[in-house]
């Protein structure tokens, strides 16, 4: 059983919690750089980790994230005038750079020490892969570079990045994530013709080359191991005789997720459950080929998972105030949930356990032994940053180059060594 104290460590990311420090000590993704498309464009409202913050991109294209409060008299720097490499506080015309130096005071004498003495809170940023990532960790400890995702590394019209809001704690978003065992089930749509059947008999199967596999062994064991970036996950269903069909994902820490194309040689899918604050998470959703562009469809697939507002809000267009737009005539005929849409699918679930939920509640099964793991790994990564003031991953970013892959391999092949080819990025 998962301890309510042991919950509190693993949900908590706020200044000076265990969790909040060392997340604290990686690049952490918070932006699409559309939000800050052009130099001197209005400033973006930021939330993240607990920290109210301000993010904007000055003059020469630079970009800083401050303290959203001006350190004067603490009016919401939202309101400021972004001019001339600098964010002014419309109140008394204090103006700030993008590394959180004061470079006017207006409204004080021309030479007055007060601008040398005071500054306001800034961190690094820097853009890459197709978000904005800043780095809220000590300074002397910055590492050099973000983890080398492989959606990172290929050229822009290769990938496509979008994000949505989820209400719950991150925590709860990952393990949505590296949960195979709903995938079947929460997301499966149904033949109509086939009501009268049992649950299982009903459902569609989802592409012709692994839905013999997928439906002969609608149960598949699941197989856990810990890696250097966090953790590899391989579900194995009976192919042939003497053949197992894998599929394997991954977990990358702290908050990174990877599944396996539904249909082979589509776009890769990953997921980012960045913490807002305890009780909410930006989840980005990365969709890329390794070889060549997306295409028209491919994109469109990578859009499903994100329905957002148009104003600029990131909040899916359905929410628990309508539940998720459920139909309950559809649920009866065609699909599990009466849900349109795989990510609100799995956002009604997760944000229907409450903000946090209270693990030490649950009764977990077999299907969840990469839950548990993750749990392990997290509060383990806790641990290192309080025993050491660093985390390995933070400076080991070739760790991140990895990719998730399908094999039909022989028995008694190890699953890790029998795809490590494939899921590996040169
Ligand atoms: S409150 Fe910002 S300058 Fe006075
Ligand atoms: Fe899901």
């Amino acid at each position: 059983m998962f301890s309510k104290e042991d919950n509190e460590r693993l949900c908590r990311v706020g200044p000076d919690t265990p969790m909040g420090n060392a997340f604290r000590s990686m690049w952490i993704p918070f932006l699409l750089p559309e939000e800050l498309p052009a130099p001197d464009c209005p400033p973006v409202r930021v939330r993240l980790l607990g920290e109210d913050l301000i993010a904007f991109r000055d003059t020469n294209g630079q970009i800083g994230l401050l303290d959203r409060y001006c350190p004067h008299r603490l009016v919401d720097l939202f309101y400021g005038r972004n001019e001339e490499c600098g964010l002014r506080c419309v109140y008394h015309g204090w103006k700030f750079d993008v590394s959180g130096a004061i470079v006017d005071m207006p409204a004080e004498p021309e030479n007055t020490q007060m601008k040398c003495d005071t500054r306001i809170k800034s961190y690094p940023v820097l853009e890459w892969g197709g978000v904005i990532w800043a780095y809220m960790g000590d300074q002397q400890q910055m590492p050099p570079n973000p983890p080398e995702f492989e959606w990172g590394l290929v050229p822009a019209d290769f990938r496509f990045i979008t994000k949505r809001l989820q209400r719950t704690n991150y925590a709860q978003g990952v393990e949505g994530g590296i949960d195979s065992s709903h995938v079947g089930i929460l997301h499966s749509r149904l033949d109509p013709d086939r009501a009268a059947l049992p649950f299982r008999q009903r459902q569609l199967t989802p592409s012709p080359v692994t839905a013999p596999y997928l439906a002969s062994d609608v149960a598949p064991k699941f197989f856990v191991r810990q890696t250097n970036y966090g953790m590899a996950i391989g579900a194995r269903r009976n192919a042939s005789e003497s053949e197992y069909y894998w599929r394997v994902t991954q977990f990358m820490a702290p908050f990174y997720t990877m599944i396996v194309p539904l249909k082979e040689g589509r776009a890769y899918l990953g997921h980012a459950w960045v913490p807002i604050d305890d009780y909410n998470c930006w989840v980005f959703t990365m969709t890329w080929n390794s070889h060549e562009p997306l295409s028209q469809d491919e994109l469109d697939r990578g859009a499903v998972h994100s329905e957002v507002m148009d104003d600029g809000s990131y909040k899916p267009i359905v929410s628990a105030d309508s539940d998720y737009g459920i139909n309950r005539a559809h649920q009866r005929l065609y699909s599990s949930t009466g849900i349109e849409g795989i990510g609100m699918q799995d956002t009604a679930v997760q944000e229907s356990m409450g903000s946090i939920v209270d693990r030490s509640r649950e009764n977990l099964g077999s299907g969840d032994a990469a839950i548990v793991a993750f749990r392990r790994v997290l509060l383990k990564l806790a641990q290192q940053f309080e025993s050491t003031g660093q985390l390995d991953i933070a400076h080991h970013p070739e760790w991140y180059r990895v990719r998730s892959a399908a094999a039909i391999l022989e028995h008694g092949v190890d699953f890790q060594s029998g795809t490590a080819a494939a899921t590996r990025v040169l």
